[in-house]
């Protein structure tokens, strides 16, 4: 029998209460970083100086061979750095991949892991590192909530997109290659130590992906920002700047790929939105997304361009002294909360507009929404501290306002 709604209202409030209490044991930290054009090729240096010399180095076979992994391999060589290069293909990182990486860093002798890549490279390095400090156990047993719990080898995340953030987080997503299953590993041990921002290594993403990575980053600020509970000053802050930043450099960074300023600060938007969320937390933007992942392999990034301001719009009056107080942070004019919420959601929409993004999605199909809703309310209740509890039927009704 289902659960009536009042009656789930309170149990998600009152795990939430309990939670956030918990969070305070977490340990949730933000990697020392280093950010400016061409700093990859200093990272050599950098480990030298912190005794690190045998690392494995786990990023995509495509940009070994355009030449973007080189000028930091140099750096090694320079610095006496031994490395073993760990290269996929694949997009999303599957548990074989995890597992040939764990055995190319133990048959190696490494010591730490540099994981240059978008979120897809960095999840896989962090299932490596989690492998690394519990070789019995199978990825499938490592995913779930603070399966780690050891302190992994030292871990440097090189990001080459602007978006997921995964080199701040404590999530690697990872997919199970038997079962297809995708699931997260989740664990304040798996926040990297360091992190690298070099904006050069973003300046080839194309309009498209700039847009739908920066919107995917945005998403993570919004939600995290909007939801009640977890954060603290910290989080509320990293939040607010990474709206900032992205407000002010996304078209930038979208008309002009080469404008490194742009770059730089779309990349410290993405890192600090990552950091913000972690503690703070996703929303319903993400559950729902995600289930357009799976169902249609919608991308990510893509799915939350979309989500974005409908959600926003759906929680009404709940999110709106957050949403004005983002306006005002960005400069959108309004006489009331109400009023500067409303501008900041049309913000979002004339920029999607503006990429050329959706405002809604056609694969949606009449027989998969009660599976999206239960998939999406799985996520979502009662982790997420989001402004409004969904019922299932205020799950269906904005499913509704995004199919075309
Ligand atoms: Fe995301």
């Amino acid at each position: 029998m289902a659960i009536p709604h009042k009656l789930n209202v309170i149990w998600c409030r009152t795990f939430q209460g309990v939670l956030k209490v918990g969070n305070y044991f977490m340990g949730y930290r933000m990697p020392d970083y280093m950010e400016g054009n061409g700093r990859i090729k200093e990272l050599g240096a950098f480990l030298k100086d912190k005794g690190i010399n045998d690392v494995l180095v786990v990023t995509g076979a495509g940009m070994v061979k355009r030449g973007q992994v080189q000028p930091m391999l140099d750096g090694f060589d320079a610095n006496g750095i031994r490395y073993t290069l760990q290269t996929y293909t694949t997009t999303d990182p599957t548990s074989d991949d995890v597992e040939a990486g764990y055995r190319a860093y133990k048959e190696n002798g490494c010591k730490a892991i540099v994981a240059l890549g978008g979120g897809s490279r960095i999840d896989c390095a962090k299932g490596i590192a989690a492998k690394a400090v519990h070789p019995k156990k199978t990825v499938a047993q490592l995913q779930g909530l603070l399966k780690v719990h050891w302190k992994i080898p030292p871990f440097v995340a090189i990001p080459t997109t602007a978006g997921a953030g995964s080199e701040t987080t404590v999530a690697a997503v990872i997919t199970d290659s038997k079962t297809h299953r995708k699931a997260a590993i989740n664990d304040p041990f798996l926040i990297p130590k360091y992190a690298v921002l070099d904006p050069e290594l973003t300046t080839g993403l194309s309009p498209y992906t700039t847009a739908t990575t920066g919107m995917d980053a945005l998403a993570h600020a919004v939600e995290a920002y909007t939801n009640k509970t977890y954060n603290t000053k910290l989080e509320d802050r990293l939040a607010r700047e990474a709206v900032k930043l992205i407000h002010d450099n996304i078209l930038i960074a979208f008309e002009d790929g080469g404008n490194l300023e742009a770059r730089q600060n779309m990349q410290r938007g993405a890192f600090y939105a990552g950091r913000a969320f972690t503690r703070g937390c996703v929303g319903y933007v993400h559950a729902i997304g995600h289930t357009l992942g799976g169902l249609y392999g919608v991308a990510h990034g893509l799915a939350m361009a979309v989500l974005l301001p409908h959600v926003m719009e759906a929680y009404g009056a709940a999110a709106q002294k957050r949403l004005a107080e983002l306006a005002d942070i960005c400069g959108i004019k309004g006489s009331t909360d109400a009023e500067k919420a409303k501008g900041f959601i049309d913000w979002i929409k004339e920029t999607n507009a503006k990429m050329g993004l959706p405002d809604k999605f056609d694969v949606i199909k009449d027989e998969d929404i009660d599976q999206m809703i239960s998939w999406a309310d799985k996520e979502a209740n009662p982790l997420y501290p989001v402004p409004v509890i969904w019922s299932r039927e205020d799950f269906r009704t904005l499913i509704e306002t995004i199919r075309s």
